[in-house]
């Protein structure tokens, strides 16, 4: 099949749920992937967080097809192995008690929020079941996690949404401790704002959140869905932040790949989930487990540090390209804002036209390269980003339309 052809069967097959990029992809190696008519790219979006130890790594494919030829799946009647030394490594890594595991970032937040609600149920009683969590947060498509969502966008067409949740102004303590009541049961954050537009809490707003949640026993959900997994060049970027939360959620780049989410409680809900409380077919798949051991296995204190310095690398060429007006992040979760004139959409379309994969969020630029990537694709992918910004810089300034100098 080629480009158009496969292009003409999505089309006709697939809900258009999805606005696809003109790129269709066949083959992956590192940080560079190939199309099904045979051009590459360098990617700077790992499949939005998900492939962190980048396309195909040879020891995690030895895994995830060693264990596919063990035994592929099980169900939750059985023990197996990957899954409970995931649990091990992601809890310990955490310093957390116990981990529920699914299949996506959205159910591990209904997971969070099934247990926080438990949990205050158990120990407080009924009537204390509201989840506060920020405006321009995302947390997913369920109706619970489009529910948190602190985005109108999200709150349109599909309602009624779920009673029990309010929005606190990010970066806001007055503003948070104003909605705080005697029916909060839970705070739910992203520490980095990821498709709000790779925006950090700051420091003084996350001191102020520890302290309402020990003031009043509420629990801090913290969704390092998209910058967890040593995307910020800690392993969670909460980390950054001295912030100690009650559950952890976690997908993404979990499997390197391969679909799975997972919750994470802390002591004081450890113990919330009996048999029968919450649950799913597929949570804990062993090819996932053993996908998500090598990706935590590769990620130690070393593999931080080189993210770090990737980021330095990065975000200093960015802040110096034309058109660049900020840059935005922590470690490889980097946005970048654009001057006016310029669209985050067009000028991704154009790098991947150019050769270079690149995401979006809000009006914003948003890289999210593999962790792996080395320096010479970081070159080649921001020498393309360049080029396109400095064209799209050059044609608004002459009031054309943009492309107006790529060839
Ligand atoms: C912070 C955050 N939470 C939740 C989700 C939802 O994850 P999933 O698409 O795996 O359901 C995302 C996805 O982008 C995310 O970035």
């Amino acid at each position: 099949m080629d480009h158009e052809g496969l292009k003409e069967l999505d089309s006709a097959r697939i809900a258009g749920s999805y606005a696809r990029s003109d790129v269709s992809l066949e083959r992956g190696r590192g940080a560079v992937c190939w199309s099904l008519d045979g051009r590459r790219y360098v990617d700077f979006g790992s499949g939005i967080g998900v492939n962190a130890l980048g396309y195909c790594d040879p020891e995690w494919v030895r895994a995830v097809a060693g264990q596919a030829a063990l035994l592929q799946h099980s169900s939750n009647l059985y023990y197996t192995e990957p899954c409970a030394r995931l649990a091990a490594a992601l809890t310990e890594r955490a310093g957390l008690k116990k981990a529920f595991f699914c299949n996506s970032g959205a159910e591990a937040n209904e997971a969070a929020i099934k247990a926080a609600r438990k949990y205050s149920f158990d120990r407080h009683g009924e009537g204390r079941f509201e989840i506060i969590s920020l405006e321009n947060s995302f947390h997913g498509r369920t109706m619970a996690a489009i529910t948190a969502t602190g985005q109108e966008g999200f709150h349109r067409f599909f309602g009624p949404f779920l009673d029990g949740f309010r929005y606190a102004p990010a970066d806001d303590a007055q503003g948070l401790r104003e909605l705080v009541s005697e029916r909060s049961c839970a705070i739910m954050i992203e520490t980095v704002q990821g498709e709000g537009g790779v925006v950090p809490i700051s420091a003084g707003f996350a001191d102020a959140i520890a302290e309402i949640c020990a003031e009043r026993d509420i629990l801090l959900i913290a969704d390092e869905i998209q910058s967890g997994i040593g995307r910020t060049g800690r392993f969670f970027s909460y980390e950054h932040f001295g912030l100690r939360p009650d559950i952890v959620t976690a997908a993404k780049a979990l499997g390197g790949g391969i679909p799975i989410g997972a919750a994470l409680f802390g002591e004081k809900c450890e113990g919330v989930f009996g048999p029968g409380d919450h649950g799913s077919t597929f949570g804990g798949n062993p090819v996932a487990c053993a996908g998500g051991l090598v990706v935590l296995d590769r990620i130690d204190d070393a593999f931080l540090g080189r993210v770090r310095d990737k980021s330095a690398l990065i975000s200093g060429r960015l802040a110096a390209m034309p058109g660049v007006t900020d840059v935005s992040g922590l470690g490889l979760m980097l946005g970048a804002g654009l001057a006016e004139g310029l669209d985050a959409k067009e000028i991704a379309a154009a790098c991947a036209r150019e050769g270079l994969l690149l995401l979006t969020a809000k009006e914003r630029l948003r890289l999210l390269p593999p962790l792996v990537i080395n320096e010479d694709e970081i070159g080649e992918g921001l020498d393309i980003l360049d080029r396109v910004l400095g064209d799209a810089k050059s044609c608004a300034v002459k009031g054309k339309e943009f492309p107006c100098g790529l060839k």
